[in-house]
């Protein structure tokens, strides 16, 4: 299996990403957020947990996103493995991500953060904020706090895989195209 954990602060491009790179090579998506926010609309015991924090720009509590991304992975036994974008945002998350694909004799293959600065970040979710209905995307200030919860919380994780070697800094600025070219070069040197 291959395994790719696409890391980055809110905005980076992540999803954008995560979709090209699931077509051209054949993994499965699994987004936290996006799973969460599923959830949150269905006003499931879960989503309704969950909806304050990401309101607030905040973290979800790790056994809550943990439990999530168990589900999903045995829900596709047949994977050739996946693509994992926004999760793991903790040191936590990422030792039970090993945990749990080592139940299956897999790992991390490599882990692909996405740099993009503040300024660019900030200007992408408010124009996405016009038209995506996202709460978390409304407000400057929500913004913001997604990118300090990142700084604070998410970045220290990205020590974990290079201490393992796995660690690969893409540019992520630049058109979408030019972000996905740097993300495909990497990607065929694991398909060689
Ligand atoms: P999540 O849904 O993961 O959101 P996020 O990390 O804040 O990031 P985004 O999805 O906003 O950005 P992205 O990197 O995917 O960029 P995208 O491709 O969309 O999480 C939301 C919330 O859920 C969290 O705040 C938290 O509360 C909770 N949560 C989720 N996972 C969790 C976890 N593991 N643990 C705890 N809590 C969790 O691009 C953004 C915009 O930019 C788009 O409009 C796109 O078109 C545009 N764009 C993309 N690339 C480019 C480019 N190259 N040039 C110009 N524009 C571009
Ligand atoms: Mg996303």
């Amino acid at each position: 299996m291959v395994n790719i954990v696409l890391f980055g602060p809110p905005g980076s491009g992540k999803g954008t990403q995560a979709d090209k790179l699931l077509a051209k090579y054949q993994l499965v998506h699994i987004s936290t957020g996006d799973l969460l926010r599923e959830e949150v609309e269905n006003e499931t015991p879960l989503g309704l947990e969950a909806k304050d924090f990401m309101d607030k720009g905040l973290l979800v509590p790790d056994e809550v996103v943990i439990g999530m991304i168990k589900t999903k992975i045995e829900k596709n036994p047949e994977a050739n493995g996946f693509i994992f974008d926004g999760f793991p945002r903790t040191k936590e998350q990422a030792e039970s991500l090993d945990n749990l694909l080592d139940l299956k004799s897999t790992g991390i293959t490599k882990v692909l953060q996405l740099e993009v600065g503040e300024e660019e970040l900030v200007s992408r979710l408010k124009s996405r904020g016009e038209s995506s209905g996202r709460s978390d995307d409304k407000d400057e200030n929500i913004i913001r706090q997604r990118i300090e919860e990142y700084e604070n919380k998410t970045a220290p994780v990205a020590a974990y895989y290079a201490d393992q070697d796995k660690l690969v800094k893409i540019p992520g600025e630049g058109t979408i195209d030019e972000v996905f070219s740097r993300l495909c070069q990497e990607m065929d040197t694991i398909f060689a």
